[in-house]
């Protein structure tokens, strides 16, 4: 048997606080995420996460709090451990900078770089900002403020070991210009290399003497060392580097990637390769600096009383749903505003209608169809179903290539474009219409099948980033057999085996009511309760496949509005092309009804109704936006445009139900 491949992933080390917001969360699912896909397909995962415990804040916050330090994180990285799991954070390591694997290797590490002459003694004059435990220089301070943080810094002046950094400098320099993987996105290296790197580095403090929360320098006791080095040796300590079992270090050293927040991938490009070169190791292969969760313009924290708490979001709507949403609505290297409607929203569009509907409808038609069975294909392939085939087949490849460029977003994107063509493929199929003769049979058998297939490849793609619906997909697929999971069998299509037995579940995600809808007048049959927690979510009726949902019906943006002008298309003798006024824009329409309205001046002025978001397309080179409703008898001889009588009440803009 071959061996797997190593990959090694890691989130920064947190600071123990104890209120981890939903931005801290964002790394370590992302992470978690990748790292799961890895495992999927095929390789020897290590992911690293763990709390950053030493330095002069912590100890001030211990002290405030009347404990010891040690006590004070103890009980918070307890917390922390909770929250991963909530989140189902499947990490294989989780390493305390005060844990004593890691405190040997630091010390042996600073003694080696003092002793090869890369450490000096001297003296720190200059700023410190103590809750980004950074040193700053008088021109780099914005306002006399942290340029970081934006928070007061403190004048420190006291007795410092000192790490080289100039030494290296031209060799990181050379090295970043050389492996443009190296800091990724791209715009972060331009940003280390013009702000940092390029107007020269000033060799770093690294040890303090005015506090002891720290690890102890062996042979200088007043020292500790500096929070910074010690966290960073965090990705080589957990490995067993300078220890006496160093497999781990050799077989997963150097890491595939560093997941890191915006702003401090300068530690990890700067300071944190120059000691992997003095210490003569190979660089990660890759840091990947994530945009910020921002709420009304502003980073979250703690202090401006912003931030969003994860497990409440968790409990109300599930961990997956969270999972997706911080994955799928914010490209992973910009910032995103965070909003709980943009999650209510995603949830109800993405996951309620277009995945759960497809799969509770696919389940309920195989079993009123076919008593619960998987049917087999004895019929011809259709266009529609080699269609379906060829994106199903392309989208394995695809989501991989994004998955390795940590775009999560197209990756997901690229999942629900196979969702999507199944909705439209039973929109096209018909399979209520299949159903009532006989002698389609073998054609809503093939129908049916396609759909259970394609879900089932679905299902393994969404697995590192939802692990707790693909199960319940596969569950209600009825595809039990582990070998129909993998990612190896998401690259043919046909593995599923006729004659299993779909099985219906419960909702996968059932439909969050808006706090606009509230307030609408509900139709009774078919009302939904305000669902709070997912878990709160009422029994569904199975849905006749010829029928469609109240939820279905509201995805139609159907609006009244005010035709300002009207002409025929030049050269087409049945289309006249309209300018309305939707009650926010002008919009363009093009519609076949010429025949029965002429130049169409008796609709100039009327208020009418459309469809608003119907997707846009080009009709003899005019881009025409939306429907106009109209009746029409079977014969095509009378139609009349559906118009509103009480324009006055109901103006352009106006939601029609
Ligand atoms: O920086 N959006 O720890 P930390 C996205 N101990 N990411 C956010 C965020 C937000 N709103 N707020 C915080 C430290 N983060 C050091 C790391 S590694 C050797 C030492 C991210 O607890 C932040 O960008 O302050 C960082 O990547 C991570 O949370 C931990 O932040």
């Amino acid at each position: 048997m071959s061996e797997k491949k190593p990959f090694y992933i890691t989130t920064p080390i947190y600071y123990p606080s104890d209120n981890l917001h939903i931005g801290h969360s964002y790394c370590t699912v992302a992470a978690d995420t990748m790292a799961r896909f890895k495992r999927l397909s095929g390789y020897d995962v290590m992911f690293l996460t763990g709390t950053d415990e030493h330095g002069q804040k912590i100890a001030r916050r211990a002290e405030e709090a009347g404990v010891t330090p040690l006590a004070f994180v103890d009980h918070i990285v307890g917390n922390i451990k909770e929250l991963w799991k909530l989140m189902d954070i499947e990490y294989d390591d989780f390493i305390r900078t005060t844990e004593p694997r890691h405190q040997q290797v630091v010390q042996k590490i600073f003694k080696r770089l003092y002793d090869q002459g890369d450490i000096y003694k001297s003296e720190y004059e200059g700023w410190y900002c103590s809750p980004c435990e950074s040193f700053w220089l008088e021109r780099q301070l914005v306002d006399g403020k942290c340029p970081d943080c934006g928070r007061p810094v403190e004048r420190m002046k006291e007795e410092s070991y000192f790490f080289k950094l100039s030494k290296y400098a031209d060799r990181l320099i050379e090295y970043i210009n050389t492996h443009p993987d190296f800091i990724q996105p791209a715009s972060r290296r331009n940003e280390m290399l013009n702000n940092f790197l390029l107007p020269g580095l000033e060799d770093l403090a690294v040890s303090r003497t005015s506090f002891d929360w720290g690890i102890p320098v062996t042979f200088d006791d007043k020292h500790v060392v500096y929070v910074w080095l010690d966290a960073l040796s965090n990705y080589i300590s957990a490995l067993g580097y300078l220890s006496d079992d160093d497999s781990k270090f050799r077989k997963y050293w150097p890491a595939d990637v560093h997941l890191v927040g915006k702003e401090i991938v300068r530690f990890h490009t700067i300071i944190w390769p120059i000691m992997l070169m003095a210490l003569d190791l190979p660089l990660p292969k890759q840091v990947y600096g994530h945009g910020w969760l921002v709420l009304d313009g502003g980073k979250m924290s703690k202090s401006k009383g912003n931030v969003v708490d994860p497990v409440v979001l968790c409990e109300k709507y599930g961990s997956d749903a969270i999972r997706y949403f911080l994955l799928r609505d914010f490209p992973f290297g910009s910032d995103g505003t965070y909003s709980e409607d943009l999650l209510v929203n995603r949830i109800n569009s993405d996951l309620a209608n277009d995945l759960g509907n497809l799969l509770s409808r696919t389940v309920a038609m195989i079993q009123k169809y076919f008593d619960g069975k998987i049917p087999y294909v004895d019929d011809e392939l259709h266009e529609e179903d080699r269609h379906l085939r060829e994106i199903a087949l392309a989208l394995p490849d695809k989501f991989e290539t994004h998955m390795n460029a940590l775009a999560f977003s197209e990756a997901l994107a690229d999942v629900f474009a196979l969702v999507s063509a199944c909705n439209k493929y039973i929109d096209l199929t018909m399979p209520w219409a299949l159903a009532k003769e006989e002698k389609h049979k073998g054609r809503l058998a093939a129908v049916m099948y396609h759909l259970a297939e394609s879900l089932r490849i679905v299902a393994i793609l969404l697995t590192p980033f939802m692990p707790r619906t693909s199960p319940k997909m596969f569950e209600q697929l009825g595809v039990l057999d582990s070998t129909l999971q993998t990612w190896e069998s998401a690259h043919e299509f046909g593995l599923l085996k006729p004659g299993g037995y779909v099985k219906k579940g419960e909702a996968l995600f059932p439909r969050i009511q808006l706090k606009a809808e509230e307030s609408a007048p509900q139709p009774k049959a078919k009302a939904v309760p305000a669902v709070k927690k997912a878990t709160a979510a009422p029994k569904e009726e199975p849905v006749p496949p010829d029928v469609i949902t109240y939820d279905d019906f509201m995805k139609v943006d159907l609006r009244t509005a005010k035709v300002l002008s009207c002409e025929p298309v030049k050269g087409a003798d049945r289309l006249l092309v309209f300018r309305l006024d939707d009650g926010e824009r002008e919009r363009t329409i093009v519609s076949g009804i010429r025949k029965w309205y002429g130049e169409g001046e008796s609709l100039v002025g009327k208020t009418v109704i459309i469809v608003a978001n119907l997707k846009p397309t080009k009709i003899r080179g005019i881009v025409s936006e939306g429907m106009i409703l109209s009746a029409a008898d079977d014969a095509d001889e009378n139609l009349s445009v559906s118009t509103v009588l009480d324009d006055t009440h109901l103006p352009a803009g106006v939601r029609v139900r």
